[in-house]
């Protein structure tokens, strides 16, 4: 089986846990220390072997295309001043990957989302990231399950363990363990709450999918808010073929939401080095 080279990021939702910041601006381009949320997400996936990323866009949301491509009047300015390393990262960025803009036109869920990006991503198998979710971890997350995916040949989504307040916020699985890290998914819900919840396992925000979930996408309903929701996509794919879950090792951040984002700023600030000493004697003198 080729190595999986195509990932898809859903971008186009309106970022309401973030209001007002994300009034006119996309969640996707809130910075976490120096980057936006969305690079994270890219470069995880570049350093896992992807090469080409659809982005699922919508309308006001043109900044992250712009991110991502040349800036030849910054570019030019950088080198006059002899900011050169500035430079480097900024031609880095716009040589990240090859990427392809979609627009999904009116919101109906995350299931729709990924529907979206059916014809860019043909008979391949791919991977999803939500950008989200900050992953910090050993070897990059979606590399985590790219190499379960290889070895399982089914799709593979990974999991986390998650507490009750996490029962309502994520999908949760029901899992039969095949070993330390990997999961058969027997079934699974979406927010259920800690009474209806089949166990601690929480779907966080990676996937690698097998191109039938686009058929399993389109036979399924809508919930009771009008959304398709991608974790009842997986539970009809189940129906086909097995699906796995697989408990990554590393450490992630809800960064879609306040509090998660604060927390990713200083954890992630505290490891870089021009910003360790000063930052921990400052929230040490809190
Ligand atoms: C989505 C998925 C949910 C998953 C979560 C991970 O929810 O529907 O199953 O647990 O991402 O972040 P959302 O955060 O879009 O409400």
């Amino acid at each position: 089986m080729a190595p999986i080279r195509k990932a898809v990021i859903p971008a186009a939702g309106f970022g309401t846990r973030f209001l007002p910041a994300t009034k006119s601006q996309p969640k996707e381009m809130l910075a976490v220390v120096d980057k936006p949320l969305i690079q994270y997400a890219v470069e995880e996936a570049v350093q896992s072997g992807v090469e080409s990323i659809a982005v699922i866009t919508s309308r006001g949301k043109s900044s992250m295309e712009d991110h991502f491509d040349r800036s030849p009047e910054l570019e030019q300015f950088l080198e006059e001043k002899g900011k050169l390393d500035f430079l480097e990262e900024v031609k880095g960025i716009s040589n990240l990957a090859e990427f392809c803009w979609i627009r999904q036109k009116e919101a109906h869920g995350l299931g729709h989302a990924i529907l979206m990006s059916e014809s860019y991503v043909g008979h391949d198998s791919f991977a999803v990231l939500l950008p989200d979710d900050i992953f910090d971890c050993p070897s990059p997350c979606i590399g985590q399950l790219l190499d379960t995916f290889s070895e399982l040949k089914s799709s593979v989504i990974v999991l986390g363990r998650v507490d009750e307040e996490g029962m309502k916020k994520y999908g949760i699985v029901k899992p039969k363990k095949i070993s330390e890290r990997v999961f058969q998914v027997e079934d699974m819900i979406e927010k259920p709450g800690p009474e209806k919840a089949f166990s601690d396992l929480g779907i966080l925000g990676r996937y690698v999918f097998t191109p039938d979930i686009f058929d399993a996408i389109k036979k399924t309903s809508p919930d009771k808010k009008g959304e398709i929701q991608i974790t009842d996509a997986i539970k009809l794919l189940l129906e086909k073929q097995p699906v796995y879950g697989y408990l990554f090792e590393g450490k992630r951040y809800d960064a879609g939401d306040k509090q998660g984002f604060i927390e990713a700023t200083i954890e992630l600030a505290l490891k870089r080095p021009e910003f360790s000493q000063k930052l921990s004697e400052f929230l040490k003198s809190l």
